[in-house]
């Protein structure tokens, strides 16, 4: 019997997204389209550990009875499923640590006990107790020297036999991390395979990058979790873009293997296919989600199949053994940039059915808002592929997507594929990164090397990038993290304790002071910053729809039905009820006829549709936007939908709670 078989009987969900198939799928059936109306909160646990930008992303797992999720601080909680009862908590931050901005979208289970990312590590703790038994280094057996490294695990992967296999998250400027596929053999705490993503010399690919990149770049890693066929022993690896993300003068090539996905033997590591997506990105389209393995039909017999949808709003399937396309793909030539230094690739692919679940071009039209209108027409926007430029260049769908980590759900009887999507359009601008060598202002070293990211202002564009504008922790704390970074951070002690120090005095609020800075210097450019194209209102600066949701049948490539998702509450109340807005987190669908789904934003809803029409059949307003993929499960009888309520995006409020319903 295989692993989705035994899951349905168990009536669990057992891992992230409910299975390594990772299709979402529930074959429980006591709540239905008929008395889904009729739900109500079963439970509710509040961890109490939100604060000012935390975000809790985490897809929970259900095991015998018990739930394990963790909270925005990280802690891990063990709940009773049926009850919300705490039965134990871990927190693996050091006491009285400041709360940090982190993510973590799952935790694991393998015999007994419950794993999960934090910082660098994967923490091993018993089910049971709680207790930790022990723990992982990521950053070890990078080939790299490990105190120079970004990694982080924030998204779990999946397990074959006693083998964990896993990415990581680097960071996307230089200096970067390798992004090595690693299988660990939990017996053992031993790296089993790695799998190189930057070819070493004498590996499929070496020759799409300079020859030293594998020991010099990083990124082309795994952040959006995997999929895994139990059966035939494949799992299906979707990697991102490389770093730096948006100027890749240093890495000329089709960069095999960034933005790709892998089909790796999942014993071995052994490449058996391989799909890129987008050759030399320079637009940060990494990989946005596990993909869902399907079966479809294809003249009256069923084909297993591997369906990636991406950030460009594209869904891709495959045959899970040959790696070819399903769908009629369409090469088309693509223009040159004209940016110094920078060769994009001439031609690039995409799929000419199924048509884009995003609109792919932002056009004056488009735009009711007269001023960005005018902003619109200074800039570059021509859809996909237009490079990025001094000017600015609109990414449409954005830098989140189109699609988005929650990923697809999948119906394995009615084939039908349900995708969330955002159509927020983006500017992306690229200046400039002035000399960072030798003598410098602290200002200077810092419009070189970090505002990228936190703006020439140094407003940054927060939550995601915090603003610099008041730095208050203490200096000792500040300089430790430019040293070592945190989270999407690089670490900068390449800069050299000097320019560390000079920084740091600078940023909180010192004299503008000469530093020596050992910076490698290295590329031209860099960009002004994430951002969105928005309204003098904050609202996107595009006709809506904003966010959607898509049921696609992947026996035709055809829309079965496609509906804004999600309000601004303030709108709505004017009559304005399908705008759709942005949305972060999955759907789940199930055999009774159901999607559910959270992931709006604003309006904090989690929703049930109707899985065959997307008519809306309940809602109801959570403490704080889910965003987060659902989990369902059936315990003593009684079927349960739970999600977490963490909030934190788009500025938005946070929380720290977990929710449970059931009917009465
Ligand atoms: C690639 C993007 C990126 C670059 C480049 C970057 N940072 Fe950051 N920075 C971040 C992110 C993301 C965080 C939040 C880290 C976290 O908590 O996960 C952060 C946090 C910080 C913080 C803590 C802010 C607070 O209030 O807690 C400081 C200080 C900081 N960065 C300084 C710098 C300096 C100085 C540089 C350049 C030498 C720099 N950063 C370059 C992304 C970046």
């Amino acid at each position: 019997m295989d692993l989705l078989a035994l899951t349905l009987l168990a009536q669990a969900w057992p891992s992230y997204h409910g299975g390594p198939e990772n299709i979402k799928y529930s074959t429980l059936t006591q709540i239905t389209p008929a008395n889904v109306a009729q739900l109500k909160v079963a439970w509710r646990f509040d961890s109490g550990d939100e604060f000012e930008g935390s975000e809790q992303q985490c897809n929970p797992i259900i095991v015998d009875g018990v739930m394990f999720a963790t909270t925005p601080k990280l802690r891990v909680v063990a709940l009773d499923a049926a009850t919300g009862a705490q039965k134990w908590a871990f927190d693996p931050n050091k006491p009285g640590a400041k709360p940090f901005k982190r993510r973590n979208r799952g935790v694991m289970y393998w015999r007994g006990q419950v794993l999960f990312g934090f910082e660098h590590w994967i923490i091993r703790l018993d089910a049971k107790t709680g207790q930790e038994v022990g723990r992982l280094n990521l950053k070890e057996g990078l080939g790299r020297d490990p105190e120079r490294l970004t990694v982080n695990a924030t998204t779990p992967g999946v397990i074959y036999q006693d083998l964990l296999i896993t990415g990581h998250l680097t960071s996307e400027d230089l200096p970067s991390s390798p992004g090595d596929i690693r299988a660990y053999d939990l017996k053992t705490g031993k790296i089993a395979w790695s799998f190189h993503t930057i070819p070493h010399p004498g590996e499929v690919g070496h020759d799409t990058w300079p020859a030293d990149s594998w020991k010099l770049l990083g990124g082309a890693n795994n952040w959006a979790g995997m999929a895994l066929d139990v059966k035939r022993g494949i799992v299906y690896v979707p990697t991102g873009s490389a770093a730096f993300d948006f100027y890749g003068a240093n890495r000329k090539g089709d960069n095999l293997f960034a933005n790709t996905l892998l089909a790796l033997d999942a014993k071995t590591g052994k490449r058996r296919w391989h799909f890129q997506f987008v050759k030399h990105d320079v637009w940060d389209r990494d990989l946005p989600t596990a993909p869902s393995l399907v079966t479809v039909r294809r003249n009256g017999k069923p084909v297993d199949a591997v369906a990636q949808i991406t950030k460009s709003g594209h869904l891709f399937l495959f045959n899970r053994e040959t790696g070819e396309s399903l769908f009629p793909l369409a090469e088309r030539d693509v223009p040159p940039s004209d940016v110094d230094g920078e060769v994009t690739a001439a031609k690039q692919v995409l799929p000419v059915k199924p048509e884009a679940f995003a609109r792919q071009r932002l056009t004056a039209d488009m735009v009711p808002d007269p001023a960005l209108k005018e902003k619109l027409s200074k800039v570059r926007s021509n859809g996909q592929w237009i490079p990025p430029s001094l000017e600015g260049t609109v990414i449409f769908p954005g830098f989140d997507g189109g699609g988005e980590w929650g990923g697809a759900s999948f119906d394995p009887e009615t084939r039908l594929l349900y995708v969330n999507a955002n159509e927020m359009p983006w500017v992306l601008r690229l200046v400039p990164r002035p000399k960072a060598r030798g003598i410098a202002l602290a200002s200077e070293v810092y419009a070189s090397q970090c505002a990228g990211c936190h703006r020439a202002d140094r407003k940054g564009t927060p939550p995601e990038f915090p603003s610099l504008e008041k730095v208050t922790r203490p200096a000792a704390e500040v300089e430790k993290l430019i040293s070592t970074g945190a989270g999407r951070m690089p670490g900068y002690a390449q800069l050299g304790e000097d320019a560390v120090k000079g920084l740091t005095a600078w940023l909180k609020g010192g004299e503008d002071a000469l530093v020596r800075n050992a910076a490698i210097g290295g590329l031209k450019y860099s960009t002004d910053g994430y951002n969105k194209f928005l309204d003098a209102n904050g609202y996107p600066g595009v006709a809506p729809p904003w966010g959607t949701l898509s049921a696609i049948n992947l026996d035709t490539g055809d829309y079965a039905w496609k509906i804004p998702l999600g309000e601004f509450p303030e709108l709505a109340a004017q009559g304005r009820k399908d705008t759709g807005t942005e949305n972060y987190g999955g759907s789940i669908v199930t055999k009774s006829g159901l999607l559910f789904i959270a992931a709006t934003n604003h309006d904090k809803k989690i929703r049930a549709f109707d899985k065959l029409s997307g008519k809306l059949l309940w809602e109801y307003t959570l403490p704080a936007a889910g965003n987060a993929t659902p989990a369902m499960y059936q315990l003593n009888g009684k079927q349960y939908l739970v999600i977490g309520a963490g909030g934190g995006k788009s500025k938005a409020p946070t929380g720290g709670s977990y929710i449970a319903f059931a009917l009465p």
